[in-house]
Order: structure tokens, then sequence, then C-alpha cells
């Protein structure tokens, strides 16, 4: 992938009509991708995420024996591996995606080889102890360079393991059931916030089985998996930046066909609803127990209201704070947002970019360790975006721009296709002007 740097100017719109199918989501594409890679058989999966992080997990997989193709009408077909990935003798790249990492850390623990997982630079500065701790509890080999990648395993035969996540996190719980699935015993991770459950439901889809409780689940391995066909569901968190843009233009009418909407990913919804717009779920369809709908959102001439985003809810949201954050100078009561201290560890430390653009923008806003209060019934003006190469900063502040006066320059535009490189071209189709 090019590392050169572009730019995007976003011009202010009047409204957003129009509807809107999107690539499929990045979550449970992950999860397809390595599952499919790593069971028995060949799995295919239409509307796979087109993003760049589900690509590094494609070709970490493809490298680790997995043989990938893309079909004529668009699917993915995956033949697995049926348990045993080839020893790699060169490092897999698993790029900007954390998911990526964190998960296929947990897979290659208890296989045959030594694997080193190396990430770009943002990625290289995030936290992976939260992946060692709980696979060396398991007996694995597995060294970190000073708390970060590179990661090294050296893979064993690992013992069962019942653990509590001291930060609740998809990615951890993901990484120590696919080490459980494949580990003799019953291996149990319980979490005090529940985190979206993609893992859970993707691996029953591929025939594993493993006992759910509210804040527990637990996998008796070893098991094998076998190859399914599936529609990856339309992204809710790529979703999440329309349906901000939409609310924040009375008159706005936005249709998004086709969008999944398990539980643990739809609170952006509740949310949105809080604040004053106006959401319908229509036409709930079932796909490997992935619910999908259409979702449609209009808006009250009377605007939005105000929101506090703490405690559970804030796990929950984690990853549309930023667009919501960004939108808090539009409502009328503005967006507080606590207990969010896991956005300083994403792609980048999104509660000082979002303060720092925020203020670029000519807006009031207070910094905390753990989150943000927007002051609402503020306006902004245009102003150079520095995404820092985080795709939801860049998206997020695309968003704010619409409603700013003047013209707002987005740098690092590019990092959008980390997670949905149509953005830019579909925001155009619906942002009327
Ligand atoms: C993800 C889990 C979340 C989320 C990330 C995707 C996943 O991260 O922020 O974008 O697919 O499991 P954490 O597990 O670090 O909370």
């Amino acid at each position: 992938m090019s590392t050169a740097t572009q730019e995007r100017i976003i011009r202010p719109a009047r409204n957003i009509l129009g509807t809107l199918r999107l690539p499929g989501d990045k979550s449970i594409s992950h999860r397809y991708a390595m599952l499919g890679a790593f069971a028995d058989g060949t799995s295919r999966f239409s509307n796979f995420s087109t993003g760049a992080d589900c690509a590094s997990t494609l070709s970490c997989m493809q490298a680790l024996g997995a043989r990938v193709r893309k079909l004529n009408d668009g699917r993915i077909e995956i033949d697995g591996v049926g348990g045993h990935v080839t020893p790699v003798d060169h490092p897999l790249d698993c790029g900007n995606s954390g998911s990526t990492m964190r998960m296929i850390s947990g897979l290659l623990a208890p296989q045959q080889g030594t694997f080193t997982l190396i990430g770009d630079e943002s990625l290289s500065r995030r936290p992976m102890e939260r992946v060692r701790k709980p696979l060396a509890e398991m007996g694995a080999s597995i060294t970190l360079t000073d708390g970060h990648a590179p990661i090294t395993i050296k893979g064993t035969q690992l013992r069962a393991l019942d653990y509590t996540t001291p930060v609740p996190s998809a990615q951890v719980k993901s990484c120590i059931l696919l080490a459980g699935l494949q580990t003799a015993g019953s291996t149990t991770v319980r979490e005090s916030l529940r985190t979206r459950d993609h893992s859970e439901l993707a691996l029953r889809a591929f025939g594993a089985e493993l006992t759910r409780a509210i804040d527990s689940v637990t996998i008796n391995g070893p098991q094998t998996l076998r190859a399914i066909e599936a529609a990856v569901p339309g992204d809710l968190s790529s979703a999440a930046f329309f349906l901000c843009a939409a609310a924040l233009f009375p008159g706005s009418g936005l249709i998004l066909d086709g969008i999944g909407l398990n539980p643990t990913r739809a609170t952006l919804l509740d949310v949105l609803t809080a604040l004053g717009a106006r959401i319908a779920v229509l036409q709930l369809q079932e796909s490997h127990s992935e619910l999908v709908g259409t979702v449609q959102i209009t808006t009250d001439p009377q605007g939005l209201g105000s929101t506090t985003i703490s405690g559970a809810l804030a796990a929950q949201l984690i990853d549309e704070l930023p667009v919501l954050a960004a939108i808090g100078p539009f409502t009328s009561g503005g967006i507080r947002v606590r207990d969010a201290k896991e956005l300083r560890v994403k792609e980048s430390d999104r509660i000082a970019l979002v303060a720092r653009n925020l203020r670029a923008m000519g807006a009031e806003v207070e910094e905390f360790e753990d989150g943000l209060d927007v002051p609402g019934g503020q306006r902004l003006h245009g102003a150079v975006i520095d995404s820092g190469g985080d795709h939801r900063i860049a998206m997020a502040f695309s968003v704010a721009a619409l409603r700013a006066e003047g013209e707002t320059l987005i740098q690092g535009a590019e990092s959008a296709a980390i997670s949905f490189p149509e953005f830019f071209d579909l925001l155009d189709l619906v942002a009327e002007r």
C-alpha cells in the first residue's frame, strides 16, 4: 500500500439525502477470514470488507498456507488449512490492524513453528501486553518488544485457562478463544462489561461449540472448524458517519440497507434516538446469527439535544465516539464522554486528536484523561484537520465539516481506506450542496 498522504477538501452541505448499501463489517470480516482460513474446506464470503485492515488479515492467513481468491462475482473464496498453519520464515505484517495482530496471536500460540508479527508505526505503539499475559498463562512462549510489536511467538501446546480481562476487549477475548479452541480442556474468558460477540457467533457458525453466560464465555478444546458460505453485513461503524451526518441537518432522509445490527454493536442507534434523531429499523433478518436490517434516519426540525456517554455505553460505542464528539458542537446541550480511556490507545490518541481538531475549527472543548466535554450551541469554521493517519478521525471531521462555515481540509485523508475506502465518494453522493 502507498504511504503517500492525501488531502481532501470538504465543503459545507445543506442536507443528507439518499439510499446506500455499505461494504461488509470490519470486525466480522476479520473473523470470517481468520476462521475460514483455519477451517477445513472452502469458505466463500460476499460483501467482505473492502478496508486495508481486513486485507492485512487475508494476507497473513495466505502467508500461513490458506489459499485466497477473489471470484468474478466479488466474493472472497478461501481454502482453509484444516487446523494446521504452514510455518513462515518472514514476519507477518498486520499493517495498521490491532484486530489482526491480537487475534492471530491466539491462533498461532498453539501452532507449530516460530512466528513474528509486525505492524505499521501506529500499531507498533499499541499495547500488546493484554494478549501476552493470558497467552503466557496458558503456557505460550511469546515475547514483545517493550510491551509492543514486534511480537515473537514460539508455538507450543497450551493449557486451558480461566481468565478475567482487566480491560474489556473483544480482541483480547477473541485471542484467548482462538487459543482455547486448539487447547485440551475448558478455557473461559470473563469480562466486567460485555464486548462485541462476533467471535462467539462466528465460531459457532464454523461449527464450534461454546457456552455463554452473561459475563463469560467458555470453549472446550480441541475442536475443528468447518468451512461456511456467508454474506457479511454492512458495517455499522462505517454507517455511523452517515447517520451522524444526516442527524446534523433538519430535513435529512437517509436509508442504509443491509447493515449489521448485532445488539453488542447497535448502541449508536439508541444514542442518536436519545439525541432526537428519528430512526427506524426495517426488514430485520439473521445471517449466521448476526442481525442485519435497513436503517432509516430522518431528523427533527428541533435538532439534536444532549447526552452523556459513560460506563458500559462508552465501551460499546468506543469506535463511534470520535464522530459523536465531532458533532457535539451542533447539539443544543453538548456531548460528554467519560470512561473512555481506551480511546487513547487506538490507532491514535483519539481523545487528544478530537480535542485538537475541534479547537482548530473554533470549538470550545475540555479534555479529560478518560473523555471530553463538548459544549453544544457552537458554530464551527472550516480548518486544516490533522487526522494523525487515523481513519476514524479523518471521517469524523469530514462529517463535522459538513456543518462548518467555509471549507475544511482533511490531511491524511487516505487513512479512511483502512476501514472504508469508499467513504469520500459515498459522502459526495448523499451530501446535497
Ligand atoms: C474490535 C474491538 C474493539 C474495537 C476495534 C475492533 C474487534 O477493540 O475498538 O475497532 O473487532 O474485536 P478492543 O478489543 O481493543 O476494545
